[in-house]
């Protein structure tokens, strides 16, 4: 249990009762309270929060790329002001750096017509020791709508979900999860190969920090796609094939036949100990470059979430592929998911037509 929820779990329960929108199965459930985890309860009744992929089910995920793929759709004709959000306010509160998810969201908010707060926690009062549980008692206080929340401790959105009123969105939390950008490579995904199902995915690098890997590896695998996660034995637990994984420990092997190719960061700065000898030893080994891709699919995607550490996880001149990569539309699609994920919660119920 992340240490956030372990301290939620020992906490009265009195004042999320008051807010009349407590779930005894969601508080005492072990898993987050999710958008839909597949409960009766959370399959009959309308969304409350996305805090984490584990536990939706296909036809969810899938109604949720269909919107998006709307919303695509309008972003790219410019026909993107509506007003479904109109009078509803959307605070972005990240403890840790973004430059993607944190524009993505406000743009998306923007985009709905919703009033958008980006909080800046470096100029914020928890630099002066106030709680993540006052800080949120404050934005409950202030009425907030959505709020989606990065914070580098795992479990931490789940927390903020039974203190607040307001729709909570996990834009990252630790290690645990980072569900949108899994939808949006999803979306990518799809729109490229039609399909999620069958499709052979190779998660490339740094398994064991990255919450992006571990959100993707159950939408993939729920969506009957196969997962493979490839990189050096430090960097990947043994007990990710629990999650219906295939293990590699090397990037010929692995990238084998695949049919998309996902890179992800070396977070040096989650590393405790020297777990990679060197930049320049990993990018030899499991960095990708044009001849290790050679080994995939000859029309295999390449992604990356973003940052990149170019020369690190990846070759400039792979990143950069026009035939190859799909980075750039990754970042895309992270407007038109998040815009399908704050329609969908703040309507409190499925699919609606943008
Ligand atoms: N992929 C991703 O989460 O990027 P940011 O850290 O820039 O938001």
């Amino acid at each position: 249990m992340p240490d956030y929820e372990r301290a939620a779990a020992d906490r009265p329960l009195a004042s999320v009762r008051r807010q009349g929108r407590f779930h005894p199965s969601r508080f005492c459930s072990k898993r987050p309270p999710v958008i839909a985890a597949g409960s009766r309860e959370t399959l009959h009744q309308p969304p409350r929060h996305l805090l984490a992929m584990e536990g939706m089910h296909p036809p969810q995920i899938a109604a949720l790329l269909d919107l998006a793929e709307s919303y695509a759709l309008l972003n790219r004709s410019g026909k993107t002001k509506r007003d479904l959000l109109r009078g509803q306010t959307l605070i972005n509160l990240f403890f840790e750096d973004s430059t993607r998810t944190r524009t993505s969201f406000e743009l998306a908010g923007k985009r709905l017509g919703a009033d958008v707060i980006n909080m800046s926690v470096s100029t914020s009062s928890v630099n002066k020791g106030e709680t993540l549980l006052d800080t949120a008692s404050t934005l409950n206080a202030m009425n907030c709508d959505l709020l989606v929340v990065r914070h580098d401790q795992s479990g931490a959105p789940a927390l903020l979900a039974q203190k607040v009123d307001a729709a909570v969105i996990n834009a990252g939390d630790g290690t645990h999860e980072h569900p949108t950008q899994a939808l949006l490579d999803a979306l990518t995904i799809r729109r490229h190969r039609g399909r999620l199902e069958g499709l052979v995915v190779a998660i490339c690098g740094d398994v064991l920090h990255s919450r992006v890997a571990r959100s993707n590896i159950h939408l993939l695998t729920t969506m009957n796609s196969r997962v493979r996660v490839v990189g050096p034995p430090t960097l990947i637990p043994s007990s990710i094939a629990a999650l219906g994984v295939e293990i590699f420990h090397d990037m010929r092997a692995g990238l084998a036949g695949a049919d998309v190719v996902m890179m992800l960061r070396l977070q040096r700065e989650r590393m405790v100990g020297g777990l990679v000898p060197s930049a320049r030893e990993y990018f030899r080994f499991f960095g990708l470059d044009a001849a290790k891709l050679a080994n995939a699919k000859p029309d295999a995607l390449v992604m990356h979430p973003g940052p990149m550490n170019r020369g690190v996880e990846i070759d400039s001149a792979v990143a950069d592929d026009p035939q190859r990569s799909v980075i750039r539309e990754q970042v895309e699609m992270g407007v038109a998911v998040r815009m399908a994920v704050l329609d969908t919660l703040s309507r409190g119920h499925g699919r609606n037509e943008p």
